[in-house]
């Protein structure tokens, strides 16, 4: 038997719970931009807003940037590797959940993320674009090519500290970075056409676990209302975007999408 949640023990009002249920019953397409809040209660470490996020600990310029890497290549690496291992020990959440049982109810259902976790893909989620890039999709520093994916190392969820040689390329023997967009590169191409793509044509687009302070992912919500589509924010805090929301869902996403998927049932 189906488990009932009563949406009153919930920090989620239900009236907004009711409107956001409602706009989704009523629609065709819709779509998820989502951030590093959605992975929070996997127990992934955002960048902004907590004493424990990851900016907040450390200075982007010196591990998120090609100057940082180029000047201490063990640093940085030993820094992603760490949040590679947080990643492949972490599991996909509730919401990340019930974001997969809406991509199996809307075949056109999309998902465009700014995560470089794979917790999407592991919930089964499959239309999805990473605008910021992949933790393991690895590639060569000097020519680019991509390279194959290796294990990461057990105890490299142990600690930031870890200083780790990058491996070397199989082809021209550069150093191996990682497969992430760091400040100051251009957003590539594929997943940025592929966003607009998937948002021109949501009519319901879900705002998930992301401050809206990066640029260019954060207009993207902009962009999807200009297109016609209603908004529903998910997010215990208030963001840049809550005055383009149609609906604010006050949660985490993990309390909030099911009870949202829930509400829907009943409805
Ligand atoms: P941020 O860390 O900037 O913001 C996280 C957002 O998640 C905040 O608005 C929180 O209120 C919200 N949040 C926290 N816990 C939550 C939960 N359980 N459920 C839902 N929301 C929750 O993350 P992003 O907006 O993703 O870029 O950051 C954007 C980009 O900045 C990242 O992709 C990364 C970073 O620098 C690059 O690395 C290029």
């Amino acid at each position: 038997m189906k488990a009932v949640v009563d949406p009153y023990r919930h920090s989620v009002r239900p009236e907004d719970l009711d409107l956001a249920a409602s706009l989704l019953a009523a629609s065709k397409r819709p779509a998820a931009l989502t951030g590093a809040g959605m992975s929070a209660e996997s127990g992934l470490a955002t960048f902004r807003g907590t004493h424990s996020s990851l900016w907040s600990r450390w200075e982007p310029e010196e591990l998120a940037t090609p100057r940082a890497y180029r000047e201490d290549k063990e640093l940085v690496w030993g820094w992603y590797m760490w949040r590679m291992g947080a990643v492949a020990r972490a599991q996909p959440n509730a919401g990340h959940k019930a974001l997969a049982v809406m991509s199996r109810r809307w075949p056109y259902f999309a998902i465009v993320t700014q995560n470089v976790d794979n917790l999407h893909e592991r919930a089964g989620s499959t239309r999805i674009t990473h605008l910021h890039g992949g933790l393991f999709e690895h590639r060569c520093f000097a020519c680019a090519r991509p390279h194959p994916e290796f294990v990461v190392p057990a105890d490299a969820a142990d600690g930031p500290q870890l200083r780790l040689a990058p491996p070397r390329c199989l082809h021209c023997g550069g150093y191996i970075r990682p497969g992430v967009v760091w400040f100051g590169e251009q957003m590539p191409e594929e997943p940025w056409n592929q966003a607009t793509a998937w948002l021109r044509e949501c009519d319901l687009l879900l705002v998930i676990g992301t401050s809206a302070m990066v640029q260019p992912a954060a207009s993207l919500v902009g962009f999807a209302r200009q297109h016609g589509a209603k908004v529903v924010l998910v997010n215990p805090e208030d963001t840049g975007h809550s005055s383009l929301a149609d609906v604010h869902l006050k949660a985490g996403a993990a309390e909030a999408l099911p009870l949202l998927l829930d509400r829907l049932d009943r409805s």
